[in-house]
């Protein structure tokens, strides 16, 4: 029995998310929560004949708390892609103002409904929504680190895309599996090529392979750019998003599975400590992380002791950002 619940399950992520929740097997409760639009999204998809029940809730003003609270009860998974999406000439920081306090907001309903589901934050500025996240469960006295992710697949999905693509008769995108660590925004986004396409990236010029860096970490403007006003990455993310939610699935059955994630190095994780001593310190990074039925169970933090020369000095790059980031999340969420 499981029940994953989708916050902002109306929106461009949230519907195919919740679309492709609805075809997991192993999914047997799906909890649709929006301020607009949910119930003829959770209609809709109700109708699908596969196992998991569909139910849509909308708050019936700015003050009915009992929608949100109803829709996460019980619920195993936490998916949040509620808030606004860049247009054009936006940062994912510009839409820190809006979408930290609904993030918030929603924090507080899981520490109230939901504590020990698993919470998977896709709302942007992630690098400083997932701080506002843990601090919020912190303040509520139910954080538990193995258990919050800032979902930065879809920087692993467009590091394994973008290489395949210069060369493409001989690989598929398939065929790669790059962990990109730091975090989910420009310069924090480091893809470690050498890692996982060492020989695909070595024969790169050195022109190519700036460019193919470049792409990964900005990847996110070409699709705003090609939608010209009408938002961000969408079916892209869904697909993302519901591969972090699968790989949790997945290991709650027992199958091994890594991610990367964006976490909380708390020392009671295995290899967190390590990890925070080779990123200065910060309290939240991405990284792989192995999961198990309980969440996070090890930190993979060896990578950043392998990583090659070029990659370390981007990770200096990425780690002075970060903390910027991370300090407004916290700073917001416990002012
Ligand atoms: P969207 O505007 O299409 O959908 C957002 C949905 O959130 C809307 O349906 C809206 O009604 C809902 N919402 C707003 N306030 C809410 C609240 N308090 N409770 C529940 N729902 C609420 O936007 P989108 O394109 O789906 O993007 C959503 C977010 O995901 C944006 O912040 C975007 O930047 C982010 N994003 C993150 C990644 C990533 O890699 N982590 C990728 C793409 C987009
Ligand atoms: C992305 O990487 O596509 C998302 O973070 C959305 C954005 O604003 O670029």
């Amino acid at each position: 029995m499981v029940k994953v619940t989708v916050c902002g399950a109306a929106g461009g992520i949230g519907q195919p998310l919740s679309l492709l929740l609805k075809l997991n097997p192993q999914v047997t409760e799906l909890s649709l929560f929006d301020v607009v639009n949910v119930p003829g999204v959770g209609a809709d998809l109700s109708h699908i004949n596969t196992d998991a029940a569909t139910k849509a809730f909308l708050p019936s003003s700015k003050e009915d708390k009992t929608a949100l609270a109803e829709s996460l009860k019980g619920a195993d998974l936490v998916i949040i892609p509620a808030g606004v999406p860049r247009k054009p000439g936006m940062t994912r920081d510009d839409l820190f103002n809006i979408n930290a306090s609904i993030v918030k907001g929603l924090a507080e309903g899981i520490a109230e409904n939901a504590p020990k589901a698993f919470v998977l934050i896709i709302s942007n500025p992630v690098n400083s929504t997932v701080p506002i996240v843990a601090e919020t469960l912190k303040a509520k006295g139910v954080f538990d680190p193995a258990r919050l992710f800032g979902v930065t697949t879809l920087d692993i999905v467009r590091a394994n895309t973008f290489i395949s693509q210069l060369y493409p008769s001989e690989t598929k995108p398939t065929d790669f599996e790059i962990r990109v660590v730091g975090g989910h925004s420009g310069e924090t986004i480091v893809p470690l090529y050498s890692l996982g396409a060492k020989a695909h990236f070595d024969k790169l010029s050195a022109e190519q392979k700036k460019e193919l860096i470049h792409r990964v970490q900005f990847g996110g403007d070409e699709v705003v750019k090609a939608k010209d006003g009408a938002g961000s990455a969408t079916l892209s993310m869904a697909y993302a998003g519901y591969r972090l939610a699968e790989s949790l699935l997945k290991a709650a059955a027992g199958e091994d599975v890594t991610e990367c994630t964006f976490l909380y190095l708390d020392s009671s994780i295995k290899g967190a400590s390590e990890a925070k001593k080779l990123v200065n310190n910060l309290d939240f990074f991405s990284l792989p992380v192995k999961l198990s039925k309980n969440g996070i169970a090890a930190v993979e933090y060896d990578v950043l002791e392998k990583a090659s020369a070029d990659e370390k000095k981007l990770l200096e790059v990425a780690i002075d950002q970060l903390s910027k980031n991370i300090e407004k999340g916290v700073a917001f969420a416990t002012k």
